[in-house]
């Protein structure tokens, strides 16, 4: 039987690269967008491309129905939608935090619910989160980000417990810095609406010059690499449930298993500017 994936936010980056894959590797693909005409891969007839907005209930709601109408069932869901945040925590507005845990949390949780039954209906399903290196290392200027993918990662952790017992596993995906989707430059655009607070400026100058200093050339997976690891999420039959992928999320999972003296030296020495 052809299994059916539906994969979010796939007009760009990550979600682009992994509705792709999935569809050479011969699943049916829900790919879902905001904007339907952003879908600029292949068409197929094991392709559907749907309007989905992670905000709105209605649209996810509506995305669930489209998607097992077309294909009959549903056997895994890919929460990659996100957004990132760079600012200074003081000068955030609250109204675009809610929105950042509005898209990167509420919306996976709103995914989910609506899949549970569709899931429940066939006998199991599975769920794939995409979180964030700075789920483990939280990285400076990104306090409300890495809360939000944090969050996104307990909530899937304890949640795998409640539905281990519905045969639904849940798994995440942990990537480092993608240097080639748009996640950078839409978060730097997100970041220059928030002007720091003057006494901020010397920290802010100091951490953005960090994000010049290029590491070694394959240090930073790529988008087509964590779309590869994706897809061993979503057809892996091991108990693991963090897949993480990239230099960067390795080097900070291993500093992460040191004793926590050892592992504020080394965060201090990376991130502390003063
Ligand atoms: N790139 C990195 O360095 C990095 C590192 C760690 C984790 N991640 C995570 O990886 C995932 C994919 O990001 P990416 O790097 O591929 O960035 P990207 O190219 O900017 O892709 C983000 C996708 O999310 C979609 N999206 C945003 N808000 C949405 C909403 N309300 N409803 C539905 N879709 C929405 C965007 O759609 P629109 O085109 O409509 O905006 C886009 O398709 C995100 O969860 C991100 O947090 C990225």
């Amino acid at each position: 039987m052809t299994r059916t994936v539906l994969v979010t936010g796939a007009s760009s980056g990550l979600g682009h690269r992994t509705a792709q894959k999935f569809l050479a590797e011969g699943w049916n693909v829900v790919a879902t967008l905001r904007d339907p005409a952003q879908w600029s891969g292949e068409q197929s007839d094991r392709l559907l491309v749907q309007t989905l907005d992670i905000r709105d209930e209605a649209s996810v709601a509506a995305a669930m129905t489209a998607a097992t109408a077309r294909f009959g069932r549903l056997d895994v869901v890919i929460n990659n939608a996100g957004i990132g945040l760079f600012s200074v925590f003081e000068a955030t507005p609250h109204t675009v935090i809610e929105d950042l845990f509005d898209t990167n949390v509420y919306g996976p949780m709103r995914l989910i619910r609506a899949a549970l039954p569709v899931f429940e209906g066939q006998g199991g399903g599975r769920i794939v989160n995409v979180t964030s290196n700075g789920a483990t290392v939280p990285l400076p200027l990104q306090a409300a980000y890495g809360a939000s993918k944090a969050a996104l990662t307990t909530f899937s952790e304890a949640l795998a417990y409640e539905l281990a017992s519905r045969n639904v596993q849940v798994k995440v995906v942990e990537p480092g810095f993608m240097a080639t989707t748009n996640f950078f430059a839409a978060t730097y655009k997100r970041f220059e609406t928030i002007p720091a607070p003057e006494a901020y400026l010397p920290f802010v100058q100091k951490q953005l010059a960090a994000f010049d200093v290029q590491p070694p050339a394959g240090y930073f997976a790529t988008e087509d690499e964590v779309a590869a690891t994706v897809l061993t999420a979503a057809t892996d039959h091991s108990d693991l449930f963090r897949f993480r992928i990239g230099g960067d999320t390795l080097d900070g999972a291993r500093a992460r298993q040191q004793s926590d003296a050892e592992y504020d030296a080394w965060r201090n020495t990376r991130f502390m500017t003063d």
